[in-house]
């Protein structure tokens, strides 16, 4: 039966299912792409949905013209920082994440400038040595996903904290996967967030803080040392010689949160999305033959038939702090409004085949482009997509070499961890030096 809902001031919702919040939460963990693909054959476009990722009832869109609406609204209308309120204890005060409006739009053009141009070609070389090194030693049976997280925190340590030798990088990754383990576990994160009383070392709040002490201490030793000694071939070389609009140069705790706004945002959605292209490469031989040619259109096509039929994330939510009409849709305030990216890009009336993996699809026609937003949009689109590419490009150069089959024939499924959608058995493949 279909649901529609009242606010009380005449707007309804958009039907969707009635399970009880509980229920559709963990539909939606377990099988994210079921999930979605069935409330969406159900109830169509758009569908209301209850989960307890946010205390109010959200409302999915998928229409390429009602995306575009969602990621045109103003900020002050739809803001989007609330949401990763619950990150707060890690992510910082000056934390892009968080931040809404002007200090929002401030805060984009400052970590932006190490993402354009030269600076960012100039990142090339290392992300390629590393990541050959670590296809290097792939033999045998591989968990593309765990090896893959591995990979991409190596390149956020070297590339973007600008962590010169193995000392340096082993000690930052010591102290990361302290803090991390806790920000991965979401239950544990959301009921820190709403406990955050600090009941001693021992309790998970106080467990927690110690972890992100330790882990700022680190932090904040690199950025010292970084000041003192300027190298200026990182990505931190860039955020340390930024200035604010009174011309006052950032402080260390901003350039902190800017790390790690980078590190949350960057670390577990590439290495998903990687570990979603071995999956899909292990089960399509002639792409790994045609890849083998070495043709960067092709790599180029393979990286973005990637995220569009596995995207990492597969929402861009907003908050409404007023009404507004989507696609026709009166929306009262006080719901959250999503533009779907996982179904967006998977609409059978927009995409020849939308299931299909067919990275030959973006050879030479860029048409499709209209549905094709693995990154979001508008105001809060995200700020490493030209590092992600960059990154996703070199990993798949350096595989290149390598012949992948699957452990088990049948498609892996999609499973949630924390915000990333990934490979229910991790990404397995069997790995062969070519
Ligand atoms: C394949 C990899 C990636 C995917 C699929 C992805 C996707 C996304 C999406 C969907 C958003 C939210 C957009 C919205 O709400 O409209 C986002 C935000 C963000 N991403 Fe990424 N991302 C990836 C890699 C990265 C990397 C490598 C970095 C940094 C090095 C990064 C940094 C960020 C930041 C800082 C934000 C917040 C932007 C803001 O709030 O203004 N992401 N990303």
């Amino acid at each position: 039966m279909a649901r529609g809902g009242h606010d009380g001031t005449g707007s309804a919702l958009p039907a969707g299912p009635r399970a009880p919040a509980l229920w559709q939460t963990l539909a939606w963990m377990a099988r994210p792409g079921a999930f979605l693909q069935r409330t969406h054959r159900r109830f169509g476009d758009p569908v209301t949905i209850r989960t307890y990722w946010t205390p109010e009832p959200m409302v999915l869109f998928s229409h390429p013209d009602a995306v575009r609406e969602i990621f045109r609204l103003d900020p002050g209308v739809a803001p989007a920082g609330q949401s990763w309120e619950f990150l707060r204890p890690f992510a910082g005060p000056d934390s892009i994440l968080l931040l809404d409006g002007e200090p929002h739009l401030r805060e984009r053009r400052l970590m932006g400038a190490p993402f354009r141009g030269a600076g960012m070609r100039q990142l090339t070389p290392t992300i390629a040595e590393v990541a050959a090194q670590e296809l290097g030693g792939w033999d045998g049976r591989v968990t593309t996903l765990e090896r893959s997280r591995h990979l991409t925190l190596e390149i956020i340590l070297r590339v973007i904290f600008g962590a010169g030798d193995r000392t340096e990088v082993d000690r930052l990754r010591a102290a990361i996967d302290g803090a991390l383990d806790d920000v991965r576990s979401l239950p544990r994160m959301l009921s820190m967030a709403v406990v955050q009383r600090d009941l001693g070392p021992r309790s998970p709040w106080g467990r927690f803080r110690l972890a992100v002490e330790r882990f700022d201490a680190v932090l904040l030793d690199v950025i010292a040392r970084r000041r003192a000694a300027p190298r200026g071939d990182a990505v931190i070389d860039v955020l340390l010689h930024q200035h604010d609009e009174d011309g006052r140069p950032t402080t260390d705790r901003h350039v902190r949160d800017q790390l790690v706004a980078l590190l949350m945002g960057g670390h577990d959605s590439s290495a998903a999305t990687l570990a979603w292209a071995f999956e899909r490469l292990a089960r399509h031989p002639h792409v790994q033959d045609r890849m083998r040619d070495g043709d960067p259109d092709y790599i180029d096509a393979v990286v973005r038939e990637v995220l569009r039929v596995r995207p990492a994330l597969t929402i861009a939510p907003r908050l409404l702090t007023e009404p507004v009409t989507i696609a026709g849709h009166r929306l009262p305030a006080g719901v959250q409004v999503a533009a779907c990216l996982w179904l967006a890009m998977r609409r059978e009336d927009l995409w020849t085949q939308a299931s299909a993996f067919r990275p030959e699809r973006w050879l030479g026609k860029l048409d499709e482009m209209r549905s094709w937003m693995p990154y979001g949009g508008g105001v809060r689109r995200c700020a490493g997509a030209p590092f992600a590419e960059l990154e996703l490009r070199e990993v798949l150069r350096a595989a290149s070499g390598l012949r992948f089959s699957p452990v088990r024939p049948e498609p892996e499924r999609a499973r949630r961890s924390l915000l990333v959608v990934v490979p229910d058995r991790g990404g397995e493949v069997l790995v062969q030096r070519a």
